[in-house]
């Protein structure tokens, strides 16, 4: 009896409540989930920062003179890639970014309807960058990854930056054979559970892949892993 009581009370606060109150409230749930995820995946990150640019720093002496295959999946106007361009040091490095420039294939729905479909489009304009190491797939992941041959490399380090689980999924799916001990993988926007978390957790079900916490930032939108096979 109390338990339907407070539901009917539930609905009568969701009622009073704005659009925006409601996506706060889900946002704090999101956090709460993910925290017991990490737990019960024993994923802890041993060091946190502040940034982005922390969390890459902190990694990137592990490889940035090796001959890395860098993969970025969900470019926009190039900032990661541009960082990634100026770090890595070896001369047969290849940065390799997709994205349809287009935006985002479907609306990012946890986001409190901020991110429709479309959102980050630079209307089909591809970042100019100096570095003759960098190349761009423009298309949607399904149409470029497919016919994709990876060059020759010693590490290879990926970045999923697509926010979506349905873009995130894909790509990991559709990179398996070449994910293994020592791969890198960077996740931007791992705080939504229902997205990257949700992809990471399927594919290492999936392949019985194990992954280990390398850094974060504090939110944990910035996460990097190294999988352990
Ligand atoms: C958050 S932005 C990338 C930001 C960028 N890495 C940066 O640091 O500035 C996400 C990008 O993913 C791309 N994207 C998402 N799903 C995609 C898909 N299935 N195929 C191609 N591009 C996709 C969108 O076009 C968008 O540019």
């Amino acid at each position: 009896m109390f338990l339907r009581l407070f539901k009917r009370m539930l609905t009568a606060l969701g009622a009073l409540l704005s659009d925006k109150a409601v996506h706060r409230l889900q946002m704090i749930l999101s956090y709460v989930r993910l925290g017991r995820w990490m737990k019960a995946r024993g994923f802890r990150f041993p060091v946190r920062f502040a940034e982005r640019d922390g969390v890459f720093a902190a990694v990137a002496p592990e490889f940035k003179d090796k001959r890395v295959l860098y993969l970025e999946f969900g470019v926009y106007k190039g900032n990661s890639m541009r960082w990634w361009s100026r770090t890595l040091t070896h001369p047969e490095s290849r940065l390799h970014g997709f994205d349809s420039f287009e935006g985002l294939p479907e609306a990012f729905d946890d986001a409190g309807g901020k991110y429709a479909k479309g959102w980050f489009s630079t209307e089909g304009q591809i970042p100019q960058m100096e570095d003759p190491r960098v190349k761009f797939f423009k298309g949607w992941f399904e149409q470029t990854l497919p016919g994709y041959k990876l060059p020759e490399h010693d590490v290879l380090v990926i970045t999923l930056d697509a926010d979506l689980y349905s873009s995130t999924i894909y790509v990991l799916r559709q990179l398996r054979p070449h994910i293994q001990a020592g791969t890198y993988v960077y996740f931007d926007d791992m705080s939504r559970p229902d997205h990257e978390p949700r992809a990471l957790e399927e594919f290492m079900q999936e392949t019985g892949l194990k992954f280990r916490p390398l850094a974060a930032d504090v939110t944990l939108n910035n996460a990097f892993f190294v999988c352990e096979g």
